[in-house]
């Protein structure tokens, strides 16, 4: 069952291709236009929407996070990203034209729940993004977009991560067709982007080995250090929260402008700092402002390893390591940069002898509060 894989995990992981794939699949027609039927939302409902709230928890609310910086740029409505057990509690401002966005996985997540329900009694509209069919929080909801990624059975989310930013990316476009934000020809040629993750994932999956390798080594490891930028932030934490859950390795995840702000304290000789670089081909600051912040931890002694985009030479010489992923448009690249630090925790858990797919004191859905 594990496919000869020797976790869970490691299967998961390298089901993405096909998660993202699956989750594309019979969402758009011939023409590039989003044909989102199964929503249970009428078009002029969401048409309406002055502002969404996306709502999760864990490794669901890192996706909500990325979601944000695509669906104000394709849409320009605004986006907050708030996890599920906080919201309930600060008496948040809600209203009929809010589109409340729930992200689960399970789809039984209570505090997820919980917060759903809170949100639809203060007249919100809600819609979950979920993987499993039939689950509470769907059907507790007024509209559903499934993600495709098929059953996930490890403690540790990976395919439903993936799977999550392709249905979140697909909702942002038929929000973007609908208000008339996005071209029908920008619709298209973002779909065909997406339609390139599956093989361009694969093209990553088959280079496992240098990443696993690098994990190997660091099996003594104590703690690790996360650091992105505008989307590579989000991706940044969930490659810390990976670590910490299956590899009980003390790991955090920074925005690299954060840094000059308090967390380079912390950097000290051989300190290991994973860093997500953006495509040099995007808004050009971005670049180069992350390629100084690598600058900035080697100076002071760090081990640094860098995520950046085939072809990016100019981080060679900060970093001790280098992974490459493929070339995609900025917005895209969570897509593909993440699947390195996935493969890194679980190998090095891996590695330390631990229950990859059983990580202690966790469970694969929480349904209390
Ligand atoms: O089923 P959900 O997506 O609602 O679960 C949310 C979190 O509990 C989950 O993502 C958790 O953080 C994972 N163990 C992370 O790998």
């Amino acid at each position: 069952e594990k496919g000869g894989f020797d976790s869970f995990m490691e299967k998961e992981i390298f089901d993405q291709p096909a998660a993202v794939a699956d989750t594309l699949l019979g969402r758009s027609d011939a023409f590039g236009r989003l044909t989102l039927d199964e929503l249970r939302i009428t078009p002029e409902e969401l048409a309406s929407v002055t502002k969404i709230v996306v709502l999760a928890c864990g490794t669901s609310a890192y996706g909500g996070s990325v979601a944000k910086y695509a669906i104000e740029n394709w849409c320009r409505i605004p986006v907050e990203v708030e996890l599920s057990h906080e919201f309930r509690y600060r008496d948040p401002i809600v209203d009929s034209n809010t589109l409340v966005v729930s992200i689960s996985q399970s789809g039984e997540t209570m505090d997820t729940l919980m917060a759903v329900r809170y949100a639809k009694e203060q007249g919100a509209k809600t819609l979950s993004i979920c993987n499993t069919n039939g689950s509470t929080i769907p059907r507790e909801s007024d509209a559903v977009l499934y993600t495709h990624a098929g059953p996930e059975i490890a403690v540790a989310s990976t395919k439903a991560f993936l799977a999550q930013i392709t249905a979140t990316y697909l909702l942002g476009l038929y929000l973007g067709q609908l208000r008339g934000n996005l071209f029908s020809g920008q619709i298209k040629d973002i779909l065909a982007d997406l339609g390139k993750i599956p093989a361009k994932i694969q093209d990553i999956l088959d280079r496992a080995e240098d990443i696993k390798e690098l994990a190997r080594s660091m099996k003594d490891t104590e703690s690790v250090l996360f650091l992105g930028r505008h989307v590579g932030y989000p991706v940044a934490m969930e490659g810390a929260l990976k670590l910490k859950e299956i590899a009980y390795i003390h790991a955090e995840g920074f925005a690299a402008g954060e840094l000059k702000h308090g967390p380079i304290a912390l950097i000290e000789q051989d300190k290991p700092v994973f860093v997500v670089v953006p495509s040099p081909r995007g808004r050009d600051s971005l670049h180069s402002k992350v390629v100084s912040n690598i600058q900035e931890v080697r100076a002071r002694g760090a081990k640094t390893l860098v995520i950046a985009e085939e072809g990016d030479e100019s981080v060679r010489e900060f970093a001790e390591f280098v992974f490459y992923v493929p070339e995609t448009p900025v917005l895209l690249m969570p897509l593909l940069a993440t699947v390195p630090l996935q493969l890194f925790a679980c190998e090095l858990a891996t590695a330390k002898g631990l229950d990859v797919d059983q990580p202690r004191n966790l469970a694969k859905s929480v349904t209390v509060e």
